[in-house]
C-alpha cells in the first residue's frame, strides 16, 4: 500500500483499492438513474474523480466525492478548479461510510462486495426512500436491482461491464 493510503486509513478503512471506472460506462451509469440538473449526487470513494465531473460538468449536478487516499484527493480536487466547476462539486477527505446519506437524490458506488456488506445497513438506514443508487461492477447485497445493463467494451477482450440500478432504498424491514 502506498505511503500516502496508509497514512489515510488511520482514519478510515480502506474499502476497495483504486480502480478507474471506465469512461463509456460512467456516461451510462449517470443516464441510467436519470442524474438531474441541480440534484444532488454522491460518489462513495471517488478515486480521480471522473465521475464527480460528469455529474456536474455534464449532467449540471451537484456533485459530491468522498475519497480517503491524498493523491487522488489531489488530483480529482485540481481537475475540479481546472474545469471550473467548483461551484457545484468538491471532493472532501471523508469516509465514504460517514456520508451525509439523507442529502443524496443520486449515489453513485464501485466498490467490493466486502465494501457493500459495511455500506449497506448504513445507506439502508440514512439514504432517503426514493435515492437512486448506481453501482459499477458489483451489486449492492440483499438488494433486488431495478434494471441490470449490460456494456460491451470497445475492446473485445475486456469482459461485458454490468451495471445495477436502484431507484429507491428497501425499507427497513424488508
Ligand atoms: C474502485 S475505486 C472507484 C473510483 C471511482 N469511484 C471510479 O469509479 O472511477 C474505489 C475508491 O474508493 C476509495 N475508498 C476506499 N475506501 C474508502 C473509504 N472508507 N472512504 C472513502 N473512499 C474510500 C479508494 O481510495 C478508491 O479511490
Amino acid at each position: 500500500m502506498p505511503p500516502a493510503v496508509a497514512e489515510a486509513v488511520h482514519e478510515a478503512e480502506l474499502l476497495a483499492t483504486y480502480y478507474p471506472t471506465p469512461e463509456l460506462v460512467v456516461q451510462r451509469m449517470l443516464e441510467a438513474v436519470d442524474l438531474q440538473t441541480g440534484e444532488v449526487h454522491f460518489d462513495l470513494g471517488s478515486g480521480d474523480g471522473r465521475i464527480v465531473l460528469a455529474a456536474a460538468g455534464d449532467f449540471g449536478a451537484d456533485s459530491t466525492g468522498y475519497e480517503i487516499d491524498p493523491d487522488l484527493i489531489t488530483v480529482s480536487s485540481n481537475g475540479i478548479r481546472r474545469a471550473g466547476l467548483s461551484g457545484r462539486a468538491r471532493i472532501l477527505r471523508q469516509d465514504l461510510l460517514k456520508a451525509d446519506f439523507k442529502r443524496a437524490d443520486v449515489i453513485t458506488a464501485f466498490l467490493t462486495p466486502e465494501a457493500y456488506v459495511q455500506l449497506e445497513p448504513v445507506l439502508r438506514a440514512e439514504a432517503r426512500a426514493d435515492v437512486r443508487v448506481v453501482a459499477y461492477k458489483f451489486p449492492v447485497p440483499g438488494w433486488q436491482p431495478d434494471e441490470v445493463i449490460a456494456l460491451e467494451d470497445r475492446d473485445p477482450a475486456i469482459p461485458t461491464h454490468e451495471i445495477f440500478v436502484y431507484r429507491g432504498a428497501p425499507a427497513s424491514s424488508e
